[in-house]
């Protein structure tokens, strides 16, 4: 089969990775890919939006499978457009995908589904929603309803803050991201992240991960998109995961169904581990970056039938089978980043570094220019390991990362510290 995978970031450099090992590939295609990529695949110059030249591009190579990866395009219809040309894709079409890109659908299927979640109003206009801040007491959770490149949400310590804060999604400052303003009550516990199959009907349950969204150790300082993580999660024991089936993931394929948009693809549900159980925080409608860069990792199982099944309609025929080793990727990202960054440093080590044994290293934001590899973006490699215990991946992933020689890098040197400092490290998936 020749296969494109749409995207050009670490997530897509692990979903090539994991499907270029498959035997049923002939020819494996990236748009737009990156350095690392094109180890792998053939990388063709086109943006995951440009939607004509991905139809195109999947003509003129005979094209028999595209993979989506960002949310961006699902957002947009990418899939509804490769249907339309019957041209087989996995991801969400753009009705179900709004269950990343509206936060209020999702809501509001939670409320159809009695799905445990934070209790919240949504509102249209400014003063609705600072009458209703007016009666609840921090921290306030502020977020913006759409897409939002994972901005779209404060956590305000004070009413001042929060209140700034609506003021600001309502004039604007997310775009039409922020047209609706939701307020949520603020969940305490552990966050988790679990990855699911679903083909509309059937669920094939992939595995857990744990990230890190701040830039900074000991997570604070600014969001990103990911600065590391680990899988599994070690609180998705086999009974939390059961619970989350059951009470979370479940309802949601059904209230998917039943509402006339069946949702087919990878649901990601960020969790929050309260005193009274698992609670939805938000669904991705994608894999996440860098989760996808520690599943991969530990699949025994060639991935690629399965994403066909759920482009069939056929997933409950596919079992995959996961390694028991954790992964952990460190993120590399170029000194600035999450704000202002140089592009163009030079980077040098990688082969040192995937030479050590149960390392592999995902690129993100790279290219390369003369034979050298070039810093290309914000988040720029993915450094992972894998071991028999979160501590045994960090230990291996951080002498990777002490082989990489670029000055204009850095990585937080905390990745896995929860789980860590717990010693916790019992969980199947
Ligand atoms: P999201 O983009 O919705 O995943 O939110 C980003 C982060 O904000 C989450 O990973 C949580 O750490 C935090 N967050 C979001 N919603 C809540 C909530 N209702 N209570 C506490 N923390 C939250
Ligand atoms: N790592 C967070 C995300 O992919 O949204």
């Amino acid at each position: 089969m020749n296969i494109l995978i749409i995207g050009g970031g670490g997530r897509e450099h692990a979903l090539a990775w994991a499907v270029a090992a498959s035997p049923l590939i002939t020819k494996l295609y990236c748009a737009p890919g990156n350095a690392g990529i094109s180890q792998v695949a053939t990388c063709l110059p086109i943006g995951a939006l440009d939607f004509d030249q991905i139809i195109n591009a999947c003509k003129e190579h005979d094209i028999d499978f595209v993979i989506v990866g960002p949310d961006d395009p699902l957002a947009e219809g990418l899939v509804d457009r490769l249907n339309e040309e019957r041209i087989k894709a996995f991801g969400p079409t753009r009705a179900a995908a709004q269950l990343e890109a509206s936060k209020s659908f999702t809501k509001e299927l939670c409320k159809v589904r009695n799905i445990p979640t934070a209790g919240y109003g949504v509102f249209d206009t400014p003063n609705a929603a600072l009458a209703y801040l007016s009666g609840l007491n921090p921290p306030f959770v502020i977020k913006a309803d759409g897409l939002a490149l994972g901005k779209g949400v404060i956590i305000a310590s004070t009413r001042e803050e929060a209140e700034a804060a609506i003021g600001e999604m309502f004039a604007g400052a997310f775009g039409d991201a922020g047209k609706k303003v939701l307020i949520e009550e603020f969940l305490t516990g552990e966050e988790a992240s679990f990855f699911a199959l679903t083909d509309g009907k059937s669920i094939l349950p992939l595995a857990s991960a744990q990230d890190h969204k701040r830039v900074g150790e000991g997570d604070v300082g600014l969001n990103t998109g990911g600065m590391g993580a680990y899988s599994p999660a070690p609180i998705m024991t086999e009974a939390m995961t059961a619970e989350v089936m059951d009470r979370i993931i479940r309802p949601t394929v059904e209230g998917m169904a039943e509402r006339g948009t069946p949702y087919r693809g990878v649901l990601y549900a960020g969790l929050m581990i309260t005193s009274e159980g698992p609670k939805l925080i938000e669904y991705n409608a994608r894999f996440g970056d860098p989760e996808c860069q520690v599943l991969m990792p530990r699949l025994r199982s060639d991935i690629l039938p399965a994403l066909i099944a759920v482009a069939d309609g056929v997933l409950g025929s596919v079992d995959l089978r996961w390694l028991e080793e954790t992964a952990l990727t460190v993120v590399m990202a170029t000194e600035g980043y999450p704000k202002s960054y140089e592009k163009g440093s030079h980077i040098r080590g990688i082969e040192a570094a995937e030479a050590l044994e149960d390392v592999t290293v995902f690129h993100a934001g790279t290219k390369s220019e003369n034979g050298a590899l070039l810093a290309n973006g914000g988040r720029v490699l993915n450094i992972t390991a894998l071991g028999k215990s979160v501590t045994e991946a960090a230990e291996t992933a951080y002498k990777a990362v002490d082989l990489i020689d670029w000055p204009e890098g850095f990585c937080r040197r905390d990745i896995g510290w929860r789980a860590i400092d717990t010693g916790k490290s019992k969980s199947k998936k």
